[in-house]
């Protein structure tokens, strides 16, 4: 047994950067760890396995669609399916031993094993009960799936069976046109992939600028895509090769199938909290089975404090980690604050789309009056060098005092682009200082720039 100050269970983004945090303030600090590496969900089959797909197919389709109109002509690359997955595997191991070296460089004691906590101050890891003055939980999230559709992460997969896949399918449907819809759907279509998606809703990524969504489904397309919207899935039937899955579309009732060699379901995800002991401590959830907390991350049980995909709102690794460094504060007597008002969401498909604050819905529905500026990427020199003109950057500010309110971005680079407005967001800058702001040319950045000029005078090049 030994006694710390702090333990956290889990090492996704939001725990290991809370041990991190803790062990920086001084607190004697362990994390907890059932999997075999460290780095939670988003290292290990999330964030960083994704987007190396996703880098690895972007060339390939660089490679196909626009490397002769550069004058580099020869053979487009073939693809070997097993060196991608060997790529993505060494990506993961190089980024989870990242996080070892980190726990070392730190001093904190990784617990191998799953943890619960049998008492408030006691964690349980095998056989060996530790002591510990807080514990947080970052236990995280797992997959959910839908009544009648049985994962068997090889033919019915979700996001985890996706990155693993032990040959490029010829035909996929995705169900929902979420975040991992989208963007795995996009890596396999980029493979040569018929891939269908089959959504509930009428428009994809539910919750987004409403004329991001028409532009990104649109691109999308034309890259490939097919979109079955306002589709209920019904059931799937999997053979031990192939799947059906069935589906009733909302406008008329009609039941329809569509056959598939893999189908992904990606219908959004759950707190996992299994077998940590929270009912019978009696830590408060919601009704969505996430752990309560307060404004400072403390549960209704003193001493226990829970952070990331567990808890409430948006289910990202930037979240996760902004809380675990403000629970860590917290907890070591110094002031911890998350502003989710400036935390932005990000897709990396191509173009990427970026978003931070208000929508225009959100802010008609709230009656805030406001401005938009909105600036193509076909007035952006930089943008039509590289085959990336298709897009805009939007800028929402407040009609009368024109700070900005939000921002919404499909485009390349939007991921990288969306953090200067994030900032100013954060110093509560109006769209004004923005495009007072001298920008570098030719850079993607001057798309931002120039959507604020539109919330003022106008733009200059459209
Ligand atoms: P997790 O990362 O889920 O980590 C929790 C860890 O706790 C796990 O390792 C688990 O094994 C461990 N654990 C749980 N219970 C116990 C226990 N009792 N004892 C010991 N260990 C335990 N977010 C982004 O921001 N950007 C992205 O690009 C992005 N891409 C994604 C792609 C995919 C395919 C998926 C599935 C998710 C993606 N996400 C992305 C979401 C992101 O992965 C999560 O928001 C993030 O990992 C949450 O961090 P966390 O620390 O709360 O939990
Ligand atoms: P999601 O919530 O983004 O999307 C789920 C989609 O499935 C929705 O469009 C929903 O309407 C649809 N759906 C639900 N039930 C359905 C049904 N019966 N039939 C058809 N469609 C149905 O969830 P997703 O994509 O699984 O992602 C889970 C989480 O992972 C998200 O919260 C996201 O934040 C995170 N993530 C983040 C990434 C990023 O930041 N780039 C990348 C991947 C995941």
């Amino acid at each position: 047994m030994a006694t710390y100050d702090v333990i956290v269970i889990g090492s996704g983004p939001g725990g290991y950067v809370a041990a991190i945090r803790c062990a920086q303030l001084g607190l004697k600090t362990a994390c907890v760890e059932g999997r075999e590496t460290l780095g939670g969900t988003c290292l290990n089959v999330g964030c960083i396995p994704s987007k190396a797909l996703l880098h690895a197919t972007h060339m390939l389709h660089e490679a196909e669609h626009n490397f002769a109109t550069m004058g580099l002509k020869g053979k487009a690359p073939s693809v070997d399916w097993k060196q991608m997955l060997t790529y993505k595997t060494d990506t993961i191991g190089q980024n989870t031993k990242g996080i070892e070296f980190l726990f070392k460089k730190n001093k904190i004691d990784w617990l191998k094993g799953w943890g619960s906590i049998p008492e408030p101050g006691k964690v349980k890891v095998g056989d060996e009960i530790h002591e510990a003055k807080s514990i947080i939980v970052a236990s995280g999230s797992e997959a959910t799936s839908l009544p009648g559709v049985e994962v068997d992460e090889k033919i019915v997969v979700t996001s985890t069976g996706a990155l693993e896949l032990s040959k490029i399918p010829k035909k996929m449907v995705v169900i929902g046109a979420g975040v991992i819809g989208l963007e795995m759907g996009s890596v396999y279509a980029r493979l040569g992939s018929e891939v269908t998606v089959v959504e509930f809703l009428d428009a994809i990524t539910p919750g987004m600028d409403a004329e991001v969504q028409k532009v990104f489904q649109r691109t999308l397309k034309k890259q490939g895509l097919t979109f079955i919207m306002g589709a209920a899935v019904q059931s799937v039937e999997a053979s031990k090769t192939k799947a059906k899955v069935n589906y009733k579309l909302r406008k008329d009732d009609s039941d329809n199938q569509i056959d598939a060699d893999i189908v992904l379901v990606a219908t959004g995800r759950k707190p996992y909290t299994d077998g940590l002991g929270l009912d019978a401590l009696g830590v408060a959830m919601t009704d969505r089975g996430q752990i309560k907390t307060d404004d400072q991350w403390r549960t209704n049980v003193a001493g226990i404090y829970a952070i990331g995909d567990a808890i409430e709102g948006p289910m990202l690794a930037h979240k996760a980690e902004d809380e675990g460094m403000a629970a860590a504060e917290v907890i070591a007597g110094h002031h911890g604050h998350v502003n989710y008002g400036v935390i932005p969401g990000v897709i990396y498909t191509h173009p990427e789309v970026a978003s931070v604050g208000k929508t225009e819905e959100e802010l008609k529905a709230a009656g805030h009056a406001y401005k938009a500026g909105k600036f193509s990427f076909m007035g952006n020199g930089r943008a039509k060098a590289v085959f990336a003109g298709d897009g805009f950057v939007k800028i929402l500010a407040d009609a009368e005092t024109d700070r900005i309110l939000g921002a919404h971005i499909i485009g390349p680079m939007a991921g990288d682009l969306i953090h200067e407005i994030c900032v100013a967001m954060e110093f509560g800058a109006s769209a004004e200082d923005m495009a007072l702001t001298c920008h570098a040319h030719p850079t993607f950045s001057e798309a931002v720039r120039e959507a604020a000029l539109a919330c003022g005078d106008g733009p200059i090049h459209s």
